[in-house]
């Protein structure tokens, strides 16, 4: 009876901080503000087991007593009368425009954490999901704040996948859109290059100068107040160009992404975009609308990579070795074959399906709608001959003819054979096999048949690296150019890096 009474006791008593909780008072009549808050309570709470009582109102007494009191200020004057000892911005709005601060109240250590917890990554996503941002620009002093304390460990991660995916880590740098020069540092720290920070906000140069003087890296970085519209950069000077979150602030993404490419050296390599988990969503753009502006800018073998983010790359007509050259397995290969052909939308033929990966990642890296052949395959006899008996690999039975067997993600799947592409004459803009060519038994017919499924202007690049191929299957380089020259093919010839690669071009 009386632990009953007790319960029901408890469960009548108002909400209060308890032994281990916290109260924190909010403006009643800002739902968006308290629907983020309470958001953020409840996920402190799970993840330090605090709990935190969100008070709505906005009388004296119950701001006073609050262990962290949180305000929307539209302007500077109620922001003096807000902030005071121990308060800083968690977030902004564009409309109406103002600041969140928050104002820690008490000494406890529960209250500094939670007051800490609303500027951490985590809260910053809840923000961002009610519309609240943190400063993008025009406000230096407070995104160098966000970016030196939250995002401070993700900039080396991000200059370590610029200097690989470009292959660049010598000469003129350029950072497109710099803010207060954390990436600068750490691609300073990893490379060999000397690189230049521009941004159009002369408080964001200021910001980033001191962020350099106190890594003592002024030798190798420096700063200018400048337009990406209007670099003041000589034509074919920088060797790489890069830009972390700035490109949906560019009010003319076509002007920008060209007169990135007029400062490109021939020989560089430009990687533009981000992960725009803090922009806010009007700034926002669709891999769509970004491959549209992409091709409106005329720049050959511009790609939009949708990896760990929205990324442009640009890549110079001399770099293709130099990005070709890594080793990053299918997805560099499916860069280079983007980057080599110039294609970046229409039909892909993967034929064969010995490497799903890289037609995968064709599938995500650009607008194309992918087809896989399936190959019957028969292991070739010793060269010379043609006599062959069907492989192990050979899962499929000569009679099963050509059938779709499924969609998988954008792939649609069929099977054949090479030597009669079970196609219409130009049906593809792209083709690309991996690890088939030796097994195909006339090649010259193999390669007649890919040039006629080839659309004018259309590319295919066909081969691989036979490391471990048994060499009564390996095809000289020679023999190749005699094979090409049978099929009667103009504009095909043998590459011969990273593999060994047949490149056929259709006029
Ligand atoms: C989100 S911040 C990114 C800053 C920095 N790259 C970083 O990752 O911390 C975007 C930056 O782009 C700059 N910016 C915006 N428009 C620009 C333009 N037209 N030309 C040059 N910089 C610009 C802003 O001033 C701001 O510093």
């Amino acid at each position: 009876m009386f632990q009953t009474l007790m319960i029901l006791l408890a469960l009548a008593a108002p909400p209060g901080p308890g032994e281990n909780g916290i109260t924190v008072c909010v403006p009643a009549g800002h739902k968006d503000l308290v629907s983020a808050v309470r958001e953020i309570a409840q996920v402190f709470h799970h993840q330090q087991g605090t709990r935190v009582d969100v008070v709505l109102d906005a009388r004296r007494a119950e701001q006073r007593s609050a262990d962290v009191y949180l305000a929307f200020v539209p302007n500077e004057k109620q922001r003096e009368t807000v902030a005071g000892k121990n308060a800083k911005q968690v977030a902004r709005r564009d409309r109406p425009a103002g600041r969140v601060l928050a104002r820690l109240q008490s000494d406890t250590k529960a209250a500094r954490e939670f007051w800490d917890f609303l500027s951490s990554l985590h809260a910053q996503a809840i923000w961002a999901k009610w519309n609240f941002h943190v400063p993008m620009h025009g406000d230096a002093e407070a995104y160098h704040k966000f970016v030196s304390t939250t995002l401070r460990s993700t900039y080396a991660a991000t200059a370590l996948r610029m200097l690989t995916e470009t292959g660049i880590r010598e000469g003129l740098c350029i950072d497109v859109g710099c803010g207060s020069g954390l990436l600068d540092i750490e691609l300073a720290k990893r490379s060999r290059l000397r690189i230049v920070g521009l941004d159009i906000d002369p408080k964001m140069i200021e910001a980033a100068k001191a962020t350099v003087r106190a890594a003592h890296l002024e030798d190798r970085i420096t700063f200018v107040v400048g337009d990406v519209h209007q670099m003041p950069f000589a034509d074919d000077s920088a060797d790489l160009i890069v830009s972390r979150g700035a490109l949906p602030f560019f009010q003319d993404k076509v002007k920008a992404l060209r007169e990135i490419w007029r400062v490109l050296k021939p020989s560089g390599v430009a990687f533009i975009g981000g992960r725009y988990l803090y922009t806010p969503r009007k700034y926002l753009l669709s891999g769509d609308e970004l491959r549209r502006i992409v091709r409106q800018t005329g720049i050959p073998g511009a790609i939009v990579v949708e990896r760990r983010g929205q990324w442009v790359k640009l890549v110079g007509p001399e770099a293709t070795k130099k990005v070709a050259s890594f080793r990053g397995g299918p997805a560099m290969l499916a860069h280079r074959v983007l980057i080599q052909s110039g294609v970046s939308e229409g039909d892909v033929l993967a034929l064969g399906d010995r490497f799903p990966q890289v037609t995968q990642e064709l599938a995500r890296l650009s607008h194309f709608s992918v087809t896989e052949l399936r190959l019957r395959r028969r292991a070739p006899g010793p060269r010379g001959t043609d006599k062959g008996k069907p492989s192990a690999a050979d899962g499929h039975s000569e009679a099963a003819g050509v059938h779709e067997a499924k969609r998988v993600a954008r792939i649609k799947q069929l099977s054949g054979s090479a030597e009669s592409l079970p196609f219409p004459d130009q049906s593809f803009d792209l083709i690309i096999s991996v690890g088939e060519l030796p097994f195909w038994r006339d090649k010259a017919q193999v390669f007649r048949e890919v040039h006629r499924v080839l659309r004018p202007g259309g590319y295919a690049f066909l081969g691989g690296r036979y490391r471990h191929m048994p060499s009564r299957l390996k095809v000289s380089s020679d023999q190749l150019r005699a094979t090409l020259r049978e099929a009667g093919l103009p504009n095909a010839r043998v590459l011969e890096e990273m593999g060994q690669w047949v490149e056929i071009r259709k006029q």
